[in-house]
Formats: structure tokens, sequence, C-alpha cells
């Protein structure tokens, strides 16, 4: 893969220099940023609201029927790829007294009945059946609300705002090219999350962001392999593409035959605001999305495993040991450190914290949403 043979020549660049790919200048951010409520609330209505969200690979709803549920920002969603083979995103919100359609997390159906009195819908989002419709009157509902879906690169975009357009292009700036290369639609995924609580929703990414942390927080599991803040960060409008050395990263030789990248380089891309998929140069991903929760000082976050092959028989117990391997890195290395950050943050008064030049995606992201949530 070309993209992958570039980013690990530039990485034995790095490695051989001692430095990563830098920002101009440290950056300070106010510790306030992470939990101020009514900064929150912009970053709900203007960030999450607003704008194009990654809401599944389309490889989870492969086949017609199949769906996914998850709650974003308060807005139920219902991910589903209809008879007609088109993936739509709906409000997993019943017309007629608003419980959910599904309240499942993923599965395979022909139908959704809502559980309270039994309405029903395809799976292109129609309105199928209204028990006792001869008592129930006229009415003008037709089916779940829709909202704005486009899928590029194998991944799912939806707005919550149903009225909004979705220009995809000027929102993805590029980044949907590096995903292509992926080959994203060739994966299965281990139908099993790992669902972790964690402290602000920014505190979460900018664990997602940070190539600085890898051999010393994770010193003695994921980080063993790595050698640290030597990284490539590529931007794509507000989304980044950030490589990680290893200690063999310069053993790298290009050449014809496979090769065994992840070996070589670790891989992240970062789809804002709150999805990263990591990995996907090999026969692996994992894909961690960020959900904030109802209060600035809350979000969850939720990752699923996917493999090139579909995960059946022996690669049960392996998707399973990894799972559980990543989701103890994250959970008592990740979120037990941003939970200490997220209890200093009241003490901090108007201080800041700084992101140094070696972490730009950090600054990036700072940045795109001080800009987004901007007021005047
Ligand atoms: S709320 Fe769904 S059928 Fe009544
Ligand atoms: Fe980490």
């Amino acid at each position: 893969m070309q993209m992958i043979d570039d980013l690990i020549s530039r990485l034995q660049a790095n490695v051989a220099s001692g430095l990563p790919d830098q920002s101009e200048q440290p950056m300070k951010v106010p510790a306030s940023a992470y939990a101020d409520p009514d900064q929150y609330r912009k970053e709900i209505d203007r960030v999450f609201l607003q704008s194009p969200i990654m809401v599944a690979l389309a490889c989870e709803v492969r086949e017609p029927g199949d769906y996914v549920a998850f709650d974003l920002v308060g807005r139920p969603l219902l991910i589903v790829r209809g008879q007609d083979g088109v993936i739509r995103t709906f409000l997993n919100v019943c017309r007629h007294r608003g419980a959910k359609v599904t309240a499942a997390t993923c599965g395979t159906a022909r139908r959704f009945t809502c559980p309270y009195h039994s309405w029903s819908y395809d799976t292109e989002g129609t309105l199928v059946g209204l028990p006792g419709r001869e008592t129930f009157g006229d009415i003008d509902t037709t089916g779940l609300i829709g909202l704005p879906t486009v899928v590029r690169a194998g991944a799912v975009f939806s707005v919550l705002d149903t009225e909004a357009d979705i220009d995809i292009d000027a929102w993805l700036q590029g980044i949907d090219t590096s995903l292509a290369d992926l080959r994203l639609e060739e994966f299965y995924p281990y139908r099993v999350p790992t669902v972790i609580d964690s402290p602000n929703w920014k505190l979460a990414a900018d664990g997602y962001l940070d190539g600085y942390h890898i051999g010393y927080l994770h010193r003695n599991t994921i980080g063993t392999r790595s050698i640290t803040n030597r990284n490539t960060y590529d931007f794509f409008g507000p989304h980044v593409r950030i490589g990680f050395a290893s200690k063999r990263t310069a053993d790298f030789k290009p050449s014809q035959g496979d090769i065994d990248y992840p070996q070589y380089l670790s891989l992240v891309h970062y789809v804002f605001p709150n999805v990263s998929i990591s990995g996907g140069h090999g026969d692996t991903l994992m894909m961690s999305r960020l959900l904030p929760g109802r209060t600035p000082e809350t979000s969850t976050t939720i990752q699923f495993q996917f493999y090139r092959q579909p995960v059946v028989d022996d690669m049960v117990e392996i998707a399973e040991e990894k799972r559980q391997t990543y989701e103890a890195v994250v959970r008592d290395e990740d979120c037990a450190t941003i939970f200490q950050i997220g209890d200093a943050l009241a003490g901090m008064g108007d201080r800041h914290f700084v992101f140094g030049r070696n972490e730009p995606a950090n600054q990036l992201l700072h940045r795109t949403i001080a800009e987004m949530t901007a007021d005047g």
C-alpha cells in the first residue's frame, strides 16, 4: 500500500531525527474549556447536532435488514440497511408516542415493532402495521424520521439535525481518500462492544489524538513495542491521521510481497468529532466512539473490534481475548488517568493546560472546537 509505505518512511525519518511531526508553537487551553456547562452546551448544539457524524461502518449493516442502534447526545439512532440495499439513519422513535422501536443495539430484522402499542415499520422506515387501525382514526404519519445520511469510504455519516444539508466532501476534506485505502467495507464486526465510563468527552478525545503518552502510560501494555513521540500527523480539515512508530519501523523495506504492516507502524484515523479508527491497514481494526454524557463531566466510550474475516469458530476466542486486553488498557490506564484530570478541573480555576508542539492533533481538536463554538 503506497500510503502506508510513505507513512513508514516518514516514521523512519522521524525515528532517525528524534523528532515527531510538530506544530509551530505550544498551545494553551483553559481548564474551564472542559468543564464549563455553557461551553459544553455549545459543543452539543453546534458540533454534534450540526456536523456529519460517523455513525457506523457500512460493514456493520452488510445485509438488508442489518441494523445498529445507539443514543448520541440524547438522540436515539437506528442505522439500517433496507431491503433495497440503501443504508438509512432514522430516529429510533415511534411516530405514535415516541417509544424506541427497537431496544437492541444490533441485529437483523424485517420489521421494527414498537413494544408499546405494536406499531411496526419496515427496514426502509415505512409504517406498515398499526393494530386496531379501524379504531384509531385518520393520521398523516407515514414512517420513521430519517436523518440526512451519506455513505463514503465504507463509513456512514449522518447529521442529527433533520433539516440540515450534508456536504460530505466539504466536511471530510480528503480523509475519505485515506480511509478508502483501508477497504473498510471488507471488515466484519465482532459484535461484543466494550462500554467504558469516561469523563468529559474531550478528555477522552485527547487520549485518542495523543502520540506522546504511549510509551509512558502504556509502557507495560500496548506501549512495549512502540517508539513513542515520533509520530506522523496528517490533517484533513478537522480530521487527523496519526502514524505511530514501533521498534521495528527502522527494519521496514518496501517490497512486492505480503507485508505485515502493523508490525512497522500503528495507525489511527480520528474522524472529528468523536470516532477513532485504530488499524485497518492489517487484518483488524478497532473503532472507538465517544458519546458525550448528559453533563460536561460524563461520557461513554464504546469500542468495537473488526476483522477481515467473519468472527466465527476459533476467531471468537481470539476476538474476545483482544477485546478484554484493550478494555483493561482503556479502563485501567487511559480512563483512570483522565478521570483524575476531570477531578482536577475544579481546582484549576482560570488556569490553563498546555499542549506541546509534539501534540499537534490535540491542538487541532481544541482549535476546531473553539472556532465552532465561538459566538458572533
Ligand atoms: S409508542 Fe410506539 S406504538 Fe405507541
Ligand atoms: Fe492511551
